[in-house]
């Protein structure tokens, strides 16, 4: 027997619901071998890979996803660098001007999958 209605996180594709990305916060996702941050404000959900431009490591991660701050920014954990949720720009810290590389993403029906 099949199931008609499966979970979201279980259709193919899907990186998760867009109520798992706290609104103003972030959550990381894998993306085949790819670690993913989502940002969230309001309905709007924008992707990044985890890769510090500084020394191309992850942001480091904290209860699930990067830190953030006032639904405006993300922060690196390890030297500050702050990088907008809009367009993953750098615009404070030790590799302003630098950019996270984004990982498009689409929204449908309430879910997050690869644009
Ligand atoms: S590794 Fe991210 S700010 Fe230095």
């Amino acid at each position: 027997m099949t199931s008609c209605c499966r979970e979201p996180e279980q259709r193919a594709g899907a990186l998760c619901r867009v109520e798992d990305v706290p609104d103003g916060g972030s959550r990381t996702v894998s993306a085949g071998a790819q670690s993913v941050i989502l940002v969230r404000r309001g309905e709007a959900v924008w992707g990044y890979l985890n890769r510090c431009p500084h020394f191309s490591i992850t942001l480091g991660a904290a209860h699930g996803g990067v830190l953030t701050y006032e639904g405006q920014v993300m922060m690196c954990a390890h030297h500050s660098a702050l990088f907008r949720f809009e367009d993953g720009q750098c615009i404070e810290g030790p590799c302003q001007g630098a950019a996270l590389d984004p990982y498009p993403v689409r929204i449908a029906a309430g879910v997050v999958y690869p644009a």
